[in-house]
């Protein structure tokens, strides 16, 4: 189950294919998973340590950002900074990256509110991270989905490193992290790289074999942007309605993914009333 196959290739060049900043790609079993990998990988390869995060940002049960420190946290030297505040992140990296390896980032919040990327911050997180050597990972576990080459392609910047998940093994656990080929060479053992990524599960034919079909049979582009369509449809209806009945309710996101904020008995109303609608 967990040896090397020739699905893991096949399962490699599909996503590599789909994401043009994927040049080579290695399989976890998780999103957090993922974007552990990831992290080490940056403070290895920049022979750095530290790594901006920004606040309500969410990367796993053990990389969250939500509530300030949590118990729960692995013990990175973080940077927790505003969302879409590229002053504070200039501030933060200085001249010289300030020994900070990477900024991770979602390019927009999902658990933080479907808060999407303002227009430029991206484009501006890009630069910084190139004049001061800093690795700029996006976190695209949910939001590969926006369009066939993931959000990244929608708001037209490319990471160094980027991390996927959830749906492309359609339901079975998988997660993946992948980027530029000489950053990966570090997990080249047999080109002196030194970094080696065990886990019984990485690979496991099942989750490959699923990504194999989920990519090439599944989740066309056509369907990719069937779905998005309709979740901006969904979204512009609700807005309508909402600002028709004078009530306070904000609808945010991009595509399918969306969430509705509202001041919380409103909310709470809401949830119920749309449970009763089944
Ligand atoms: C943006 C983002 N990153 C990472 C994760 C963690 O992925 P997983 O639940 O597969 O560990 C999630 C999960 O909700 C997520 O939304």
């Amino acid at each position: 189950m967990g040896a090397t196959h020739t699905v893991e290739i096949e399962a490699a060049r599909l996503v590599a294919a789909r994401f043009p900043s994927i040049e080579q790609v290695r399989f976890t079993n998780s999103g957090t998973e993922a974007n552990l990998m990831a992290l080490g990988l940056a403070l290895h390869h920049t022979g750095r340590s530290r790594i901006v995060v920004f606040e309500r940002g969410y990367h796993g049960g053990v990389l969250s950002f939500d509530h300030g420190p949590s118990p729960l946290n692995v013990p990175h030297d973080f940077i927790v900074l505003p969302f879409n505040d590229i002053e504070s992140v200039r501030a933060a990296v200085g001249i010289d990256g300030s020994g900070i390896a990477c900024v991770l980032v979602e390019l927009m919040q999902g658990a933080g509110g479907c808060t999407p990327a303002d227009d430029g911050f991206l484009h501006d997180l890009r630069e910084l991270c190139d004049k001061t050597e800093t690795l700029l990972i996006f976190d695209e576990v949910m939001t590969s989905r926006l369009s066939p080459g993931g959000a990244q392609e929608l708001f037209g910047v490319m990471p160094d490193i980027t991390t996927l998940g959830k749906y492309l093994a359609g339901g079975l656990t998988f997660g993946a992290f992948g980027g530029r080929a000489d950053i990966f060479a570090a997990f080249d053992l047999s080109a002196g790289g030194v970094l080696s990524q065990a886990g019984t599960f990485n690979n496991n034919i099942l989750s490959m074999r699923a990504v194999v079909a989920t990519i090439d049979e599944v989740l066309t582009p056509e369907l990719i942007a069937t779905v998005n369509e309709r979740g901006e449809r969904l979204r512009d209806g609700l807005t309508r309605i909402f600002s028709e009945n004078e009530r306070p309710f904000d609808v945010t996101g991009v595509g399918s993914l969306m969430a509705i904020h509202a001041p919380e008995a409103e909310l709470e109303l809401f949830f119920h009333a749309m449970l009763d609608k089944g």
